[in-house]
């Protein structure tokens, strides 16, 4: 039996941290056992943000080097770059044909964009570039292209779906035929759980991560930074409510987990203590993460080769759907 097809974007936005990991890349990673899985660089809507073309070739090797190190098997899931498939743009152009203009208008990112310019006395349309203005129709030509049966997501890319789903429709509807297949959204739970230094959602807007490659010292130094309350060694501590618990649970198994909560309650642990422990039960697990990174990073040549290898088949597969649809629209 074939298997469906699970197909996502994802955007080179510097290093990932512990809470992408655990939230976003190693489900998105699991799903190979049961998905015929698609991956790619999303380059062009990254270059929506990033015009320098150092930044961005940086980008482009970091995130790749990152999937690759925190698992993912080339063999196994087919990882290519938006920019190395050019029918992605050749179908974005087919579907700016139907896409309604109101539908863009109705995007958070952009009805944010304006916001914000109302909000500070701007013209309305400040800042604002037609590839964010039309960048859900990229999105849904990088989805539909594939005949993707699921994309896994984050909540935040919800309505980019729906409007995938809603330009697919139309397509279908005036050829009177499913042309382009309907995608359904995966929508990863807000797991809520992976909180950050501050003891906030970890997230980079917080300036609260905790990167996944960073070298010992550094992981060890951001560590101490955590914050705690002013207890003293002596007094018992609640693992429950405390920030360097919060982390360490996620990394450790259940006997570690119930030794650390005991040396939390029974008084006489410091909170550099806590730290300490965390940094080592931290660097155990991030090492290997860490080291098959700089070595993709220090020699960018398999990286070149696994990216090479994916565009060229993810290419053929795009061009088949390009001549189907070429012809059906009355192109060829
Ligand atoms: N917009 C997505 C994000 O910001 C990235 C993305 C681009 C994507 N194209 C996609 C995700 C296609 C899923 C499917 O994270």
């Amino acid at each position: 039996m074939t298997k469906k097809v699970a197909l996502t974007g994802i955007k080179p936005t510097g290093n990932p941290h512990i809470g992408n990991y655990l939230g976003a890349i190693k489900p998105a990673l699991e799903l190979a056992k049961e998905y015929d899985t698609r991956y790619f660089i999303a380059d062009y809507h990254a270059l929506n943000q990033t015009k320098d073309p150092i930044a961005l070739r940086n980008q482009i090797y970091e995130i790749a080097a990152a999937w690759l190190a925190c698992g993912l098997d080339p063999e196994t899931n087919l990882i290519y770059k938006q920019s190395a498939v050019p029918q992605t743009f050749e179908l974005s152009t087919i579907l700016l044909a139907f896409t309604p203009k109101g539908l863009m208008n109705r995007a958070h990112a952009y009805k944010a964009l304006l916001q914000k310019n109302k909000e500070t006395n701007r013209d309305p349309d400040d800042g604002v570039n037609m590839g964010l203005f039309t960048y859900p129709v990229l999105m849904a030509a990088d989805i539909l292209l594939f005949d993707s049966d699921v994309v896994p997501v984050g909540k935040d890319q919800q309505q980019h779906l729906e409007m995938a789903v809603d330009i697919a429709e139309v397509i279908n509807r005036n050829y009177g035929k499913e042309l382009l297949k309907l995608p359904a959204p995966l929508i990863r739970k807000e797991t809520g759980l992976i909180s950050g230094l501050d003891g906030r959602k970890m997230s980079k807007s917080y300036n609260n991560t905790i990167p996944m490659f960073l070298p010992p010292k550094k992981l060890r130094k951001l560590i101490m930074k955590i914050v705690t309350n002013s207890q003293t060694i002596e007094e018992a501590k609640d693992p429950e409510t405390c920030n360097v618990y919060a982390i360490y649970k996620l990394f450790a198994d259940e006997k570690q987990q119930q030794e650390m909560k005991e040396r939390y309650l029974a008084g006489g642990m410091g909170w550099g203590h806590a730290k300490q422990a965390l940094f080592e039960l931290l660097n155990e697990h991030l090492t290997p993460f860490r080291e098959k990174y700089d070595e993709l990073m220090a020699d960018k040549s398999y990286i070149d080769e696994v990216l090479a290898k994916g565009s060229e088949k993810a290419r053929a597969l795009a061009e088949a759907k390009l001549v189907f649809l070429r012809k059906e629209m009355g192109v060829r």
